[in-house]
């Protein structure tokens, strides 16, 4: 398994291209199972995550060729991907492939909606809580579709189709928003969605279904209207820009010190974050050509942060933050209201020498003024990238195990730091 070896103490100057979003790319791959005509997405990040869908959706019967760097593009553009569900062979999604990323339980919403029957695998439990998909069962459900579980799988039937209705979810879920718009699309008359995830990512597949002739208006908002058709067509779509991706080197480069742009950077998908940054001690500024962050000298400042669905602070932020307030000149405080239990990055941060004590769900950070490199690992994705952070400043040299799970979601991530002066390298074994 391959590791990352980084040795602390480089400040981060240059530029750093933001690559498109892991959380835009999943369901709008998924959304190409909704036309027989064929989807093309552009900026679509190389990732761990990317190929695994893929190979599920290959599972289904759906083509994908991926066309890649062509004349005249800039040179760090993603995949193209062409996709093609003209013939699905097989509506089951097999535990094999579910297991392995839960996002892929959401093929269930555009299977139902064209095919009229799916069966997916519950996905498997997960290292950030028991995340749960009642919320979506309950949106299938509203629809008309009749669910049952039978030996580990999700069996959803809409023999005559699914019908539009309202769905007011009692608390915002991205997948459960996610898996009511897709099967909305396709359902006969209107769907209301009431209380939706207002996150970018759910607006940019609206986006997307709208040019595969979808009739979707309030994306974005809390409220969402979809009026059905009856058929999606071909369309050409390119991913919005990972703002996760964005908030992380902007963490980085508030931690280590130094001057980064990031190019293709978009502000106001971020401001929570970039508030808090600024609280920290960053300078932020916006130019056409993404943001800039810049710290030069001066310490940290604690700062006290809550998560909350967009537009708030994000969870996928919360362990970056941490790492960053383990440098703090004070103490901080972390509330993570979305995930039980999403804090597996703090006994790896101890082991650079952070002081951290969680209280139910709020971490207290006391800052230390230096960290000593460590051998770490984590399980999920986010934690990974926090010890990465904190091995940027930390004394001496730091590996990160179980690489993959940054692979999940990272594009290119020691190439990108290293460009900006980190001493970062991988180890393939
Ligand atoms: C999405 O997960 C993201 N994943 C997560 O990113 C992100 O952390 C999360 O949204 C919150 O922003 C993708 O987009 C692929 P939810 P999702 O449904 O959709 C509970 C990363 O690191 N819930 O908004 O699964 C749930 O347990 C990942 O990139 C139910 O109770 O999140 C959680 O407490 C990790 N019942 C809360 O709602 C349900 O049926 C929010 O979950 C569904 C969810």
């Amino acid at each position: 398994m391959d590791r990352i070896r980084i040795t602390g103490g480089n400040k981060l100057n240059g530029t750093i291209p933001i690559s498109g979003a892991k959380n835009a790319a999943l369901p709008l791959m998924i959304a190409a199972l909704l036309t027989d005509e064929t989807l093309v997405l552009e900026n679509v990040p190389r990732l761990a995550d990317v190929a695994q869908l893929q190979r599920i959706l290959g599972n289904h019967g759906v083509d994908i060729t991926s066309v890649g760097k062509r004349a005249g593009d800039r040179e760090y553009q993603g995949q193209t991907l062409h996709i093609s569900a003209a013939h699905i062979i097989d509506t089951t999604a097999p535990y094999e492939l579910v297991s392995r990323m839960r996002a892929s339980f959401w093929v269930i919403a555009p299977l139902l909606a064209r095919m009229h029957e799916a069966r997916v695998s519950l996905p498997g439990g997960c290292a950030i809580g028991t995340r749960p998909v009642d919320l979506l069962i309950m949106a299938l459900e509203k629809l008309g579709a009749e669910i049952s579980i039978d030996a580990g799988y999700v069996v959803a039937k809409a023999p005559a189709g699914l019908r539009g209705a309202t769905i007011d979810f009692p608390k915002v879920t991205v997948s459960g928003t996610h898996v009511a718009l897709m099967a909305a699309t396709l359902a006969k008359g209107t769907t209301v969605i009431a209380n939706a995830a207002c996150e970018p990512e759910v607006a940019d597949v609206a986006d997307c279904l709208n040019k595969m002739g979808a009739r979707i208006l309030g994306a974005g908002t809390p409220r969402i209207v979809i009026e059905g058709v009856e058929k999606l067509h071909c369309a050409r779509h390119t991913v919005l820009p990972d703002r996760i991706e964005a908030g992380t080197y902007a963490m980085a480069v508030a931690m280590t010190g130094g001057d980064v742009q990031l190019s293709g950077a978009r502000p106001e998908l971020l401001e929570a974050a970039l508030d808090v940054l600024k609280q920290a001690g960053a300078e932020i500024s916006v130019n056409g050509d993404g943001i800039r962050v810049v710290r030069n000298g001066s310490g940290l400042r604690p700062v006290t942060v809550s998560t909350a669905p967009f537009p708030g602070f994000p969870t996928d932020l919360q362990a970056q933050l941490m790492a960053l307030m383990v440098c703090a000149q004070g103490a901080s405080e972390i509330t993570e209201t979305i995930f039980e239990n999403r804090f597996m990055h703090v006994q790896e941060l101890a082991r650079f020498g952070a002081r951290i004590k969680l209280d139910g769900e709020t971490a207290r950070i006391d800052g230390i003024t230096r960290l000593r490199g460590a051998p770490v690992m984590a399980t999920d994705l986010r934690a990974s990238v926090s010890l990465v952070i904190a091995g940027l400043v930390a004394e001496g040299e730091t590996t990160v195990n179980r690489v993959y799970h940054l692979d999940r979601g990272f594009e290119r991530l020691e190439e990108k730091l290293k460009a900006c002066g980190a001493s970062i390298e991988r180890i393939r074994e």
